[in-house]
């Protein structure tokens, strides 16, 4: 049976239902969360409430900064960060539907291993905060030290690019692929596959990014959504910055 596995939502309502329409249209019921549902978008209450159903939720960078700290975060995403902190406590709601929010933010784990599949939000080595990028490919330390950690294939998320990369120092986006990779087709080659980002891509494709997984073929989808819906809510919030709302017209 199929998995959805789903990454970077980041409070993106739009762009959330319209995955999961497409989930649902392909029959796809198991979801697997790779974290940062929140932060930057105007929704992080509904996005958590959707993602309530994943059967593996992973922390990601953002859910990392409003339970702990974010100190390193930039002034941007800070903006972001206080304002979502304050929509997850708001007294609008009911106390227990603002705990429900909060306990499945605390169930949320750093990696997920099921058999030789791995679930993280950013690598395998440093799984909230490293990224790993399509330049790291020449960095051949680095990427031998996460390829090391991984049985056979890992999932990540974090830079919102939509990329794979295999252990022998190659890598492709999922257009050159033809948007699907048959892992049977590696040999002993190991796999790291980022599945882009559900609620803000950034690899100029200003569409949902999201994978589908059958224990064999990983495919890539990417489905449009009413950006300028998600954009006008960021604009009417004046707590969000403008930025993060021009960024998801060109997806970068
Ligand atoms: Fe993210």
């Amino acid at each position: 049976m199929s998995i959805a596995i789903l990454a970077d939502i980041h409070a993106n309502i739009e762009a959330l239902t319209r995955v999961f329409e497409d989930m649902d249209q392909r029959g796809i019921t198991r979801i697997v969360c790779l974290g940062d549902v929140i932060g930057y978008g105007p929704d992080p209450r509904e996005c958590l409430k959707m993602c309530f159903a994943s059967e593996v939720a992973i922390m990601g960078n953002h859910e990392e900064a409003v339970m702990f700290y974010g100190e390193d975060f930039n002034p941007k995403a800070r903006a972001s960060l206080e304002w979502t902190k304050d929509q997850l406590n708001s007294t609008d709601y009911e106390r227990t539907e603002n705990y429900d929010l909060w306990n499945f933010l605390g169930t949320m784990q750093q990696v997920v291993e099921d058999d030789d599949v791995m679930y993280t939000h950013g690598s395998p080595r440093v799984p909230t905060r490293e990224y790993v990028v399509p330049a790291d490919s020449r960095n051949t330390e680095k990427m031998a030290g996460i390829f090391e950690l991984i049985k056979k294939v890992c999932f990540i998320g974090h830079s919102h690019i939509p990329h794979i990369y295999t252990s022998d120092m190659k890598h492709a986006s999922p257009e050159s692929l033809g948007g699907a990779i048959d892992l049977r087709k590696l040999g002993d080659r190991k796999v790291l596959i980022n599945t882009g980002s559900v609620g803000q891509p950034r690899d100029g494709d200003k569409r949902s990014s999201y994978v589908t997984f059958d224990g064999n073929i990983v495919r890539f989808h990417r489905i449009e959504y009413d950006v300028q819906t998600t954009v006008d809510k960021i604009y009417a919030e004046e707590r969000i910055p403008n930025f993060l709302a021009d960024r998801l017209l060109v997806g970068r």
